[in-house]
């Protein structure tokens, strides 16, 4: 037992967020689709990678700094997009974009967020990335679109793996999507209340509680619940690799598809002009069973990797996940709950102190795999001997250990089917 006085790592950050938050909006951030085997294969198979130490190098001189997109990054790490980020921390969203700023790295504003692009634009000093749905409503699609490029935005980020929403328990058993009985409604707004830092902060001083950016073409609504049926209602099935063509004529900057799972529509994105596709699963929110994001990377990573830039995220915890992953043919990972986590359990200065020690992380893994640099990160840092060869063909694999997370992996692989 520790004096627990300052947090140290993503888990203790997630601990403090779950304190802190009412139970709903917790769980809407640490939750995944149906029983969350691949929110819980994201974690454990980047566990499952061992790293080979090297030493007597001369490591004296490291350099994790990156340039990507015409932005140079500190580290090979952005803020991946997050719906409702003002939900779980006051005016999250600008937060975010600043320290994400005095980092040096890039920070990504999603379509669905709580601070409109004109509100975070008006807290940062630098370009920040914007992410976008597809809506039906083209009209509002182009609207965004300038509106984007009026604040100064230059990587549009465009997701392509929410055709459809996957199911999450989590959040139908409270009640995120409605169906509550007079009881059940009770008990929500009885646990919103017993959070009275948050109640207090978040839920009086933080509103408006609108999707800024949807805010003038959903004009009656007025709670994220009333802007969730137009939000959904609004995505577009009907999505083909044409739109992607059709987006990169109305589009000039950096064209990031994110939540491409195979090496054939990572094809399919390049063919359409994309400047990167970012491997992902969508946190493990989607179709439940799919392969883990890093299971998929290498794959990705050798069928396009020579043509445009290959990113990844989904269960990167620490800075040596975002060596294993440049190991495996990355050029630079996001984090999703990290970040929301540190916002939501301490505020700016929890963020800016986890990504502190994500970068230290890194640092350490790359002085003792004797790769001093990001371009040094190879295959040769893991010891593939060590490494399930499920990462060479990727499935969901087993970890050896438990994820250190605290996401469920140990009960989830006694559950998981041998395949
Ligand atoms: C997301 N993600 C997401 N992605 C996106 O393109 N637009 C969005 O609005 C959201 N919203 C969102 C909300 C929450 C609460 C989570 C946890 C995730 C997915 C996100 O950008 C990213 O792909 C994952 O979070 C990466 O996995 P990790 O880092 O959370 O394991």
């Amino acid at each position: 037992m520790t004096l627990n006085l300052l947090p140290a790592s993503t888990a203790d950050y997630r601990r403090l967020a779950k304190q802190r938050l009412p139970r709903a909006l917790f769980d809407y951030i640490d939750g995944g689709a149906y029983a969350e085997r691949t929110l819980a294969a994201n974690v454990a198979d980047f566990e499952a990678i061992a790293l080979k130490q090297r030493v007597m190098r001369d490591v004296s001189r490291r350099d994790a700094r990156i340039s990507l997109f015409g932005e140079d990054w500190a580290m090979p790490l952005a803020l991946a997009p997050i719906g409702l980020g003002g939900m779980m921390a006051r005016r999250a969203e600008t937060l975010a974009a600043r320290t994400a700023e005095k980092i040096g790295i890039p920070f990504c504003l999603s379509t669905v967020s709580i601070c409109s692009l004109e509100e975070v634009a008006k807290a940062a000093t630098k370009p920040f990335w914007f992410q976008l749905y597809m809506l039906k409503d083209r009209g509002h699609v182009r609207d965004l679109l300038a509106r984007a490029r009026a604040v100064g935005v230059k990587t549009l980020v465009f997701t392509v793996d929410l055709a459809v929403m996957g199911a999450r328990y989590r959040d139908m058993r409270n009640g995120m999507g409605g169906g509550l009985s007079r009881l059940g409604r009770l008990r929500l707004a009885a646990d919103y209340a017993a959070h009275l830092p948050w109640a207090y902060d978040v839920g009086i001083r933080g509103k408006p509680h609108v999707f800024g950016n949807l805010a003038s073409y959903v004009p009656r609504a007025s709670t994220p619940a009333d802007f969730g049926g137009w939000v959904a209602a609004q995505f577009d099935a009907s999505v083909t690799w044409k739109d992607i063509e059709e987006l990169r004529r109305w589009w000039e900057g950096p064209l990031v598809v994110k939540g491409v799972l195979s090496p054939e529509d990572a094809r399919a994105a390049a063919g359409a002009g994309a400047d990167a596709v970012i491997v992902s699963n969508h946190g493990g929110r989607q179709l439940d069973g799919v392969s883990s994001s890093i299971g998929m990377t290498p794959r990705v990573a050798d069928a396009v990797g020579d043509r445009i830039a290959v990113l990844m995220d989904g269960g990167v915890r620490s800075g040596a996940g975002i060596l294993r992953a440049l190991a495996l043919g990355a050029r630079a990972v996001l984090i999703g709950r990290p970040w929301i986590w540190a916002l939501a359990g301490r505020g700016e200065r929890g963020l800016s102190a986890l990504l502190k020690t994500i970068k230290a992380e890194l640092d350490v893994a790359m002085a003792l795999t004797a790769a001093p640099t990001a371009a040094a990160i190879t295959r040769d840092v893991l010891d593939v001997s060590e490494t399930p060869p499920g990462l060479a063909q990727p499935h969901l694999t087993l970890a050896k250990n438990g994820a250190s997370d605290g996401t469920r992996t140990r009960d989830l692989r006694r559950d998981r089917p041998t395949l």
